[in-house]
């Protein structure tokens, strides 16, 4: 039997190269090898507050992204989250096999609700819906960017204290998946913090269907130093450790031959051709969204994906009902 992975991507605008290199790129990947469910996790992005309109329109966006990128409805399960109702209902039996202890020291949560007094629930249960994504699908791996680390122990832990309790073969325990280059891709107009899609700044971050004269501005307008030499050292000079990590993942170099191949030469000719090699990475990328976006197909996949994803969800709950001694329906 081939391992199953499991990943998700929230439905919010601006989907960037760190989203891309720290997850769609190896969701791409993995697909030949394994058994793949890819969702769009619309429940997860309402635990802030979204304008309708706009969350039904991201949603498809990353569908056809999710398609753009190379994921292939014929070999991947790609669904809309809210389309499976087991997500919400494993997120309540989660819920009362997590503690409030835990979810406290979640650091996304600090942040996210820093500042407010009272947050909304549903941010503060954000990982156990999350590890319920996860569980729901006897998931083996879980490729994502490195932020994500303290969710996915989060979900280990629950899991492995429900097969204590209530049998040992109630949950897969999943691992994360993360990737060392470009699983942590930094702001370009401040390389100390991760691009990230809701940055002010649009010079922040290369969103994956930004064309090219955008592409290049972003880039040539990129934070590096004063010293000059194209050398990777994350901790004194993350600017241009920064645009060499991107070099390396869309271009397939490894850093230490960028950094011969750049020996000598100034950062105005190597962001030069980093424009080039971006320019070249996303072109075919934003064609192809651009074909797809506003066909039927794409809910026709959707729609599928969610009747496919639905069939393993109901097999879990049954199990899980079964274990925990709920409900009186076979
Ligand atoms: P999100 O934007 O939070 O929905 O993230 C979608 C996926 O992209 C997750 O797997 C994240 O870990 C990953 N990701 C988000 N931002 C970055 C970044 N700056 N670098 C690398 N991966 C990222
Ligand atoms: N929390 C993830 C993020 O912000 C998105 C997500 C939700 C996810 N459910 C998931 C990722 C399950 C992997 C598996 O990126």
């Amino acid at each position: 039997m081939k391992k199953r992975v499991f990943s998700g991507v929230q439905p919010t605008g601006n989907i960037h190269i760190g989203n891309y290199l720290g997850a769609l790129k190896q969701f791409v990947e993995l697909q030949n090898e394994y058994e793949c469910v890819y969702c769009i996790v619309d429940l997860h992005a309402i635990t802030l507050p979204k304008d309708a309109e706009d969350l039904h329109k991201h949603i498809l966006d990353v569908a056809a992204l999710y398609l753009a990128v190379g994921l292939d409805p014929k070999k991947s399960v790609i669904f809309v989250q809210s389309d499976v109702p087991g997500h919400a209902e494993l997120a309540w039996v989660l819920m009362c096999n997590s503690y409030t202890g835990e979810l406290s020291r979640m650091t996304q949560f600090k942040d996210k609700s820093r500042g407010s007094e009272s947050a909304p629930t549903g941010l503060f249960a954000y990982p156990v819906l999350m590890a319920a994504d996860i569980l729901l699908y006897d998931a083996d791996i879980v490729p994502v960017g490195n932020d994500q680390k303290q969710h996915i122990e989060l979900t280990r832990d629950i899991a492995i204290r429900v097969n204590n309790k209530y049998g040992e073969n109630t949950f897969v325990v999943p691992d994360g998946r993360f990737l060392k280059e470009g699983a942590r891709i930094m702001a370009l107009d401040n390389p100390l913090v991760k691009m990230s899609k809701s940055a002010e700044s649009d010079l922040s971050r290369i969103s994956l269907l930004d064309d090219e004269a955008k592409i290049k501005k972003s880039i040539m307008k990129a934070e590096t130093d004063s010293d000059g030499t194209i050398r990777y050292d994350m901790e004194k000079k993350p600017g241009i450790s920064n645009l060499l990590n991107i070099y390396s993942v869309f271009s397939g170099t490894a850093i230490a031959d960028l950094e011969a191949e750049y020996t000598g030469k100034g950062y105005g000719a190597f962001k030069k051709d980093l424009v080039e090699i971006v320019v070249g990475a996303l072109s075919p990328i934003r064609e192809r969204f651009e074909e797809i976006r506003y066909s039927k197909e794409l809910e026709d996949i959707l729609k599928d994906g969610a009747a496919r994803a639905d069939v393993i969800a109901k097999e879990t709950m049954r199990r899980v009902k079964s274990h925990f001694g709920l409900g009186i329906c076979k």
